[in-house]
């Protein structure tokens, strides 16, 4: 924790006055901790305490900083943002991206993580509202530490206590470790479908969304790489912080992948690449006409064998889309075109494309395997950078 910059957010539960013990611990060991406070967790708690404890500044209102963007300016000095507490209202809040206050500003506006822990009343917590909102941010790459059970506020017992401080301690080191663990890599992703075009209006493309590699990508820039996304047609938002390329056909992928992966430290090959395209594009939208339609298909290049062929250095990721036989299909891929590891994706059922969960393998060498299991695909893309990290800081 020594040197590590925390920005500290506090929200009006009676937790409150927990953040400030928390604090002392944080300075003690060298953190330097900005606060900013709502103003409910300033009924339950005085700025002057965090302001004694810090020795800083504490951050309330939006317009009462002597600059402008206050907002930006603490997300930009720290390296993560802790919310304890986060009241229902607040994960309500940032779950919908609302920012009326300098707190849910400077999460909004955060390229760094976010860790979030929820105390109130158990009711509330187990409310189906606090659920999906609690399930939306861990699903957009929020750390949560989840609420522990025991004497509550209301002098009963349930789950809504603020985590134990060194649950919080632990979340703040492990995060800031991980903010660290990609740091001067650059890192490119692939992610998307392709789309091969047959006349203006048609083409021929796959269910694919793009949200694995998306969550990869997120995940890695989280880790502090330079991350370079080749991004198909989808209309996922890629993250932020990211150089994004668009392609729509597997020969613009490949165009783009020779541009920006040879060379790169790490490529992760996500996107669900055609293997074949319509042999003629017709200039104008082709007729009815025929009963049965025979249009010769051309093979696609392979963009991953491309870049196997010609990798160097670089340490070299595909996915496999499997609908059986997974790893015995995987491992020809991976041999067939020199990759470093291969992740294999179950794509058949509910899982896979176009789906939030999915399940993951990774496999590298003659028998490396590692179960990723299953997940949330942000939850599964931090699993995999912890596999990848172990796997080329020994190769
Ligand atoms: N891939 C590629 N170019 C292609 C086809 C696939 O770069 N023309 C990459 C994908 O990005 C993925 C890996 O190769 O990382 C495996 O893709 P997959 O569709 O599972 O396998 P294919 O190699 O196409 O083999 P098959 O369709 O026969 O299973």
């Amino acid at each position: 924790m020594n040197g590590a910059r925390i920005l500290l957010g506090v929200t009006g539960g009676i937790a409150a006055y927990k953040a400030a013990a928390l604090t002392s611990t944080l300075v003690q060991r060298g953190a330097l901790v900005d606060v900013v406070m709502t103003a409910e967790a300033e009924r339950f708690v005085a700025p002057l305490t965090f302001a004694a404890l810090t020795g800083r500044p504490v951050f309330g209102s939006l317009w009462d900083a002597p600059e402008r963007i206050p907002h930006v300016r603490l997300v930009r000095e720290n390296a993560v943002v802790l919310v304890a507490p986060a009241t229902a209202n607040a994960l309500a809040k940032l779950a919908h991206g609302i920012a009326d206050d300098l707190l849910t500003a400077a999460v909004l506006a955060a390229r760094i993580p976010v860790i979030l822990a929820p105390a109130m009343n158990d009711a509330m917590y187990a409310n189906p509202a606090t659920q999906a909102n609690l399930a939306t941010l861990r699903a957009r790459g929020y750390g949560i530490v989840d609420p522990e059970a025991g004497f509550l506020a209301e002098r009963e017992r349930g789950i809504g206590r603020l985590a134990s401080e060194e649950r919080l301690l632990e979340a703040l080191a492990r995060t800031l470790e991980r903010s660290r663990a990609l740091a001067g890599k650059r890192v490119v992703v692939t992610a998307g479908p392709t789309r091969e075009r047959f006349d203006p209006v048609r083409f021929v493309s796959n269910a694919s969304t793009g949200a694995m590699g998306i969550a990869i990508a997120r995940e890695a820039a989280a880790r502090g790489a330079a991350v370079t996304l080749l991004l198909g047609p989808t209309l996922l938002e890629p993250p932020a912080g990211v150089a994004v390329w668009r392609f729509e056909s597997a020969r613009e992928l490949l165009d783009l992948a020779l541009e920006h992966a040879v060379g790169a430290d790490v490529t992760v090959a996500t996107a669900a690449v055609a293997d074949w395209r319509p042999a003629t594009v017709a200039a104008h939208k082709r007729k009815k006409g025929a009963d049965v339609l025979e249009e010769p298909m051309l093979r696609n290049p392979d963009v991953l064998a491309e870049l196997g062929a010609r990798k160097g250095a670089t340490f070299l990721v595909g996915f496999a889309a499997e609908t059986d036989d997974h790893r015995a299909n995987a491992r020809v891929k991976l041999r067939a075109k020199h990759l470093d590891a291969i992740a294999v994706n179950d794509v058949a059922g509910e899982r896979g494309f176009g789906v939030g969960r999915n399940a993951l393998t990774l496999l590298w060498g003659d028998d490396g395997e590692r179960d990723l299991g299953e997940g949330e695909k942000p939850e599964l893309a931090a699993r995999l950078w912890d596999a990848l990290e172990a796997r080329f800081a020994c190769s």
